[in-house]
C-alpha cells in the first residue's frame, strides 16, 4: 500500500469557504483532529480509522499510531472504538485501507438507520431544537441528530429547526445552519441562552441532540450546554432524544462522572473568529462537553431502534 492521501472537508472554514484538508502525513491527521478541521465524534472515529491505514502505509508501528490517535481528543468514544477496530483488523492481517473503508461505510449505514427510525417520531409541523452540529459533517453522511430531521424532510413533513449557535466554536451557527441550508430545511439560529424562552412559550416540540460518549446507564457527554437544555426540556415537558450509533456507547463506563471532559484553550472563549471580545487580563474556562444524566433522556435513537435507558442494559455491541 503506497501514497495514501486523506481528504477531509476542513470544517474550520465553513460556512463561507468549502476547503479540503488533504494530507499524506500521519502527524497531520493528528493535527486535523486536535485542531478540529474534523470534529464530531463519529467523523473523528472514521478519520482515525483512515489515520491507522495511513500509518500502516508508512510502515509505522500500529500500536504507536493507536497511542497518538487516542491522545488527540479525550471525550468522544468513536475515536477509541475505531482505533480498536483497526488494531483488531491489522492483527488479523486484513488490509488496513479496506478495514478503514468498511468502518466508514458502517458508520454511514448506522446513521442512515438512525434517520429511518428517528423520522417516525417527528410529527408533521414539529419544531425541533438541536445543539452543536450532529449532522453529516460530524459523521460520514446523514448525521445522528440531523438524520431523522433529514428523513422527516424527505418524507414531506413540514418541520422547523431551532439551531443553538453553540459557543464557543459556533458549530450550530456555522455548520448545522450550513447543512440545513443545503437541504432547504426551515430553521433559525438562536443564541445559546434563548432556548428556555422558546420552550416556555410552547414553540419547541422536541429536542434532538447527538452524543460523544454514552455510558451503560445512559448518562452521556455532548457539547457543552446540552445538560442545561435537557433540564429545561424536562421542566417544560418537552421530549428529549439523543441520537447516536452504537460506536458512541462506552459500555465499560457506568456513570457520567467517569467520562473525561476535554478542556480546550481559553482563547476559544476569549475570542470569536480570532478577534478578542474580552478585556485584556481576563481569564476563561473552557470545558467543551458536559454530562447529562440519563433520567433526562426520553429515548436513544440508534441504528437498532429507539431505546429507553432501561433497554440499554439489554444491548451490547
Ligand atoms: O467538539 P466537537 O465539535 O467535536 O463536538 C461535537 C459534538 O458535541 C456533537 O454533538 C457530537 O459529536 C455528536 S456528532 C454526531
Amino acid at each position: 500500500m503506497e501514497n495514501l492521501t486523506l481528504k477531509l472537508i476542513d470544517q474550520r472554514f465553513l460556512p463561507h469557504e468549502l476547503k479540503i484538508f488533504e494530507t499524506t502525513e500521519f502527524e497531520e491527521v493528528i493535527f486535523a483532529i486536535k485542531n478540529m478541521a474534523v470534529r464530531g465524534s463519529p467523523a473523528i472515529g472514521a478519520t482515525a480509522a483512515y489515520g491507522m491505514a495511513l500509518a500502516s502505509s508508512q510502515k509505522m508501528n500500529a500500536k504507536q499510531a493507536a497511542k497518538a490517535l487516542r491522545g488527540s481528543r479525550p471525550t468522544g468514544y468513536d475515536l477509541f472504538f475505531a482505533v480498536d477496530f483497526m488494531l483488531t483488523a491489522i492483527e488479523k492481517g486484513e488490509d488496513p485501507l479496506k478495514a478503514a473503508k468498511k468502518y466508514a461505510e458502517e458508520v454511514e449505514n448506522r446513521c442512515k438507520a438512525i434517520g429511518l427510525h428517528g423520522e417516525k417520531i417527528i410529527e408533521d409541523g414539529f419544531r425541533i431544537l438541536t445543539h452543536c452540529n450532529a449532522g453529516a459533517l460530524a459523521t460520514v453522511d446523514y448525521g445522528t441528530a440531523l438524520s431523522p430531521i433529514r428523513f422527516a424532510h424527505y418524507k414531506g413533513k413540514k418541520i422547523f429547526v431551532y439551531v443553538d449557535e453553540t459557543r464557543p466554536k459556533l458549530q450550530g451557527a456555522k455548520l448545522t445552519a450550513w447543512e440545513l441550508n443545503q437541504e432547504g430545511i426551515d430553521h433559525a439560529i438562536i443564541a445559546d441562552n434563548a432556548a428556555g424562552h422558546f420552550m416556555r412559550k410552547g414553540e419547541i416540540d422536541m429536542v434532538m441532540v447527538g452524543a460523544d460518549r454514552i455510558t451503560s446507564t445512559g448518562d452521556f457527554a455532548n457539547k457543552i450546554g446540552t445538560y442545561e437544555k435537557a433540564v429545561l426540556a424536562k421542566e417544560n415537558k418537552i421530549p428529549f432524544y439523543v441520537a447516536a450509533p452504537m460506536n458512541t456507547f462506552d459500555f465499560s463506563l457506568k456513570n457520567g462522572e467517569d467520562i473525561v471532559i476535554e478542556e480546550r484553550s481559553e482563547e476559544e472563549v476569549l475570542e470569536i473568529n480570532g478577534h478578542s471580545i474580552a478585556p485584556k487580563g481576563s481569564r476563561a474556562r473552557n470545558p467543551v462537553f458536559d454530562v447529562t444524566p440519563s433520567n433526562y433522556v426520553t429515548g436513544f435513537i440508534t441504528e437498532r431502534g429507539i431505546l429507553s435507558r432501561k433497554e440499554l442494559k439489554k444491548v451490547r455491541k
